[in-house]
């Protein structure tokens, strides 16, 4: 196996609070090889509790770079991202770029460093690489494929997203399975997380609440939708407390669209750290959510997970058993059912059933990857 020493840095890019917890154990990893590597926090999402305190309880380093391009439309924040990124890129001429997940941040980021790869002899890496909800409404579909398109080594979290990748005409590229890099963050913080006893401060009880996130724009940005969904955590609420640590976006919408009422039928919380999501969701008889991470997180611990979503990226989450998609369209009465179904599945030990490569481990293979690769893009150096 032949070693490519890295003299110039690795770039790592992290945009939005999905990116956090993949960006962590990898920067973690190349300071433990001593390989030099550069922070870079494109600022695409800047509340203290959707960024600062994610990093901070993951011991995320501080951020070499800080890009500061706040919240806009999809166009003006994926343009402000890459105007401030070229300069960036230009002056410390990293050997890779390294972009996580599908949010605005990864494109934009995977866009300028494509256009600068001949110019300074970088390539890029895509962790996540290959998953596909094969649903184009969502901007994160065409994020991660364009990402995908535009990478020099795909990273992939499970096997069954190689097939995507060939399907689209990538079966050159280098590929290779890493496995899920979150599930390395969530290990990080389980043990330090069970200390807080989070539910207690939540005024609940251990096994016997639920966990609701709602951010997806598809259930959010339609007054009619997030109202529904709103009613029907509230119906779950009458017989089980609903614990809703609420996004940004879903506040806005619902409060441009006078849903309080229905909100001050949950306990309604401002979003979780990571430490302190991950000791709810351990102690939760279930979540409903149309969170990805959730999903993952959810299958690795053995809580049974409803999604609100009509589809899902994460198949192995399903296929482990802990994960069921809602009947779609819901209705009230579809949630409230399936909730308690959930509740009453109860906890798994998925032990040996838990999807390859969700081991704690992927970061290394990861930055393994990364040394060990040779080619990628045509013309790449
Ligand atoms: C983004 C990602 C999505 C990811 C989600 C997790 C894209 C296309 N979407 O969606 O894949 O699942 O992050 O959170 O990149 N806001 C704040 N403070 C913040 C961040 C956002 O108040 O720190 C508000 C702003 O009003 C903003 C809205 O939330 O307009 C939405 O933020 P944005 O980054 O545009 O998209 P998300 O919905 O967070």
């Amino acid at each position: 196996m032949t070693v490519a020493v890295i003299d110039r840095p690795v770039l790592v890019v992290a945009g939005a609070r999905p990116n956090f917890m993949k960006v962590v154990p990898i920067l973690h990893e190349l300071e433990r090889r001593g390989v030099p590597r550069l922070f870079v926090h494109t600022g695409q999402h800047y509340d203290v509790k959707m960024s600062e305190a994610l990093l901070a309880d993951l011991g995320a380093p501080t951020p070499d770079v800080m890009l500061d391009v706040g919240s806009g439309t999809h166009a003006v924040q994926t343009a402000r991202v890459m105007e401030r990124f070229e300069p960036v890129l230009m002056e410390h001429r990293p050997s890779w770029v390294v972009v996580v997940g599908d949010v605005n941040s990864t494109l934009a980021c995977a866009l300028v460093a494509a256009k600068l790869r001949e110019e300074l002899g970088c390539r890029i890496a895509h962790v996540e690489a290959g998953l596909r909800s094969h649903d184009w409404a969502m901007p994160e579909e065409v994020n991660r494929v364009l990402a995908d398109q535009l990478s020099d080594l795909l990273l992939l979290p499970v096997e069954e997203a190689r097939g995507n990748l060939q399907r689209e005409g990538l079966a050159s590229v280098p590929t290779v399975f890493v496995g899920n890099v979150m599930i390395d963050a969530l290990f990080s913080v389980l043990e330090a997380g069970r200390k807080l006893q989070a539910p207690a401060k939540h005024g609940v009880e251990p096994g016997r609440f639920v966990l609701a996130t709602l951010h997806r724009p598809s259930n959010v940005d339609d007054p009619q939708q997030l109202a529904f969904l709103l009613e029907a955590l509230a119906a779950v609420a009458e017989t089980t407390p609903v614990v809703f640590p609420i996004h940004p976006r879903t506040t806005a919408r619902a409060r441009s669209a006078n849903l309080e009422d229905l909100l001050a039928k949950l306990i309604v919380t401002e979003p979780f750290g990571y430490m302190e999501m991950s000791a709810m969701l351990c102690e939760a008889a279930a979540t409903v959510t149309d969170s990805g991470g959730v999903q993952q997180e959810a299958t690795v611990l053995g809580i049974p997970c409803l999604t609100m979503r009509d589809r899902t990226e994460w198949i192995d989450t399903v296929q482990t058993g802990t994960n069921r998609l809602a009947s779609w369209p819901p209705t009230v009465e579809s949630v409230k059912r399936e909730t308690r179904e959930a509740i009453s599945r109860g906890r798994v030990s998925i032990g040996a059933k838990a999807p390859a490569g969700w081991d704690g481990k992927s970061a290394a293979r990861i930055v393994d990857a990364m040394l060990n690769a040779v080619g990628g893009r045509q013309g790449a150096r």
